[in-house]
C-alpha cells in the first residue's frame, strides 16, 4: 500500500450505520438499507475503506495521533482496526465503537497481533451507555467524526467517559478554510454523502469538537490533495482536552 498517494487513497467511502436499526432486530450492524444499497453500504464500503485507509501516506497522519494514546482507549469508528499497530505499549485495552460487522471481521488479524484486549463496546459512538463516566484515558478518532450521524452526541459521550486529565486525539478531514474549496465541499456534499455512507466533507470538525466542550490544539492542518480534490483534502489532527 505504501506506493499509493493520499490523493488516490482519499476520499475513502465508508458505511453509515445506525445502531437503532440493530436494536430493532435487523442484525447487529445492519444499516436498514435494502438491495444494492445494502450491498454497497454493508459489503462494499467496509472493504474499500479497509483497503484505502492504510499505507505510508495515511500513516504519516495516523501514527502521531495514535502514538500519544495511553491506558484504556476508546477508538471511535474503528473500521478494520488500522490504528492498532500504532498504539504504544502504554495502551492497555481498546474499546471499540464501530457499527460495521464486516469491518470488525476484517480487523481480526490486527486484533490477534495486538495481543491486548480489544472489545467492541458499542455500534454507535453516540451511545456509550455501556461505559461508566471517567472510565477512558484516551479517545481516538481517525477519519470517523465526518460520518458519525449524531456527532454532537458522540462528542458529548466522549467527554463523559474521559477521565479527568484524559484527552481526545483526532485526525479528520474537515471544512476547508478558504471559500473556494469550502464552496466545492458544499456543492459535492449532497451526492457525496449518499455514495459515501453519510460522510460529510463540509463538517468543521475542530469547531464542532470545541463546541462540544473541548479545548482544541491543532498539530497539523493542511491540504493533502491538489485542485478540486481539495474538497476532500483538508486534513486536521491534534488533541482536544475537556475544558
Ligand atoms: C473512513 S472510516 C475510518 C475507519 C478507521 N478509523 C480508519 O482510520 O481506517 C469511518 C468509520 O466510522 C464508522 N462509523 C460510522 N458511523 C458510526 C457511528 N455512529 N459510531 C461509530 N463509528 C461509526 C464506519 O463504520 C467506519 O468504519
Amino acid at each position: 500500500m505504501s506506493g499509493r498517494t493520499l490523493s488516490t487513497l482519499y476520499p475513502a467511502p465508508y458505511p453509515r450505520r445506525d445502531a437503532r436499526h440493530s436494536a430493532a432486530g435487523r442484525g447487529r450492524g445492519h444499516t436498514g438499507a435494502v438491495g444494492v444499497r445494502r450491498w454497497w453500504d454493508e459489503r462494499a464500503l467496509p472493504r474499500l475503506t479497509h483497503r484505502s485507509c492504510q499505507g505510508a501516506d495515511v500513516d504519516r497522519w495516523r501514527a502521531p495521533v495514535c502514538r500519544a494514546a495511553t491506558g484504556v482507549v476508546l477508538d471511535v469508528g474503528f473500521g478494520s482496526g488500522p490504528n492498532l499497530e500504532h498504539y504504544p505499549s502504554a495502551v492497555t485495552r481498546v474499546l471499540v465503537a464501530e457499527p460495521s460487522d464486516l469491518a470488525w471481521e476484517l480487523s481480526g488479524p490486527r486484533r490477534t497481533a495486538f495481543e491486548r484486549p480489544v472489545e467492541r463496546t458499542t455500534l454507535d459512538a453516540a451511545d456509550l451507555s455501556a461505559l461508566a463516566d471517567g472510565s477512558v484515558d484516551t479517545v481516538v478518532t481517525a477519519w470517523s467524526l465526518c460520518t458519525v450521524p449524531e456527532v454532537d452526541r458522540a462528542l458529548a459521550e466522549a467527554l463523559r467517559v474521559l477521565r479527568p486529565g484524559g484527552s481526545l486525539r483526532f485526525v479528520e478531514h474537515s471544512l476547508a478554510p478558504d471559500a473556494g474549496a469550502a464552496g466545492w465541499q458544499r456543492r459535492v456534499q449532497p451526492v457525496w454523502g449518499r455514495v459515501a455512507g453519510g460522510c460529510h466533507v463540509d463538517r468543521d470538525l475542530p469547531a464542532t469538537i470545541g463546541a462540544a466542550g473541548f479545548v482544541v490544539e491543532l498539530e497539523q492542518a493542511r491540504y493533502i490533495a491538489p485542485g478540486p480534490f481539495r474538497a476532500w483534502g483538508w486534513f486536521v489532527s491534534g488533541t482536544a482536552r475537556p475544558r
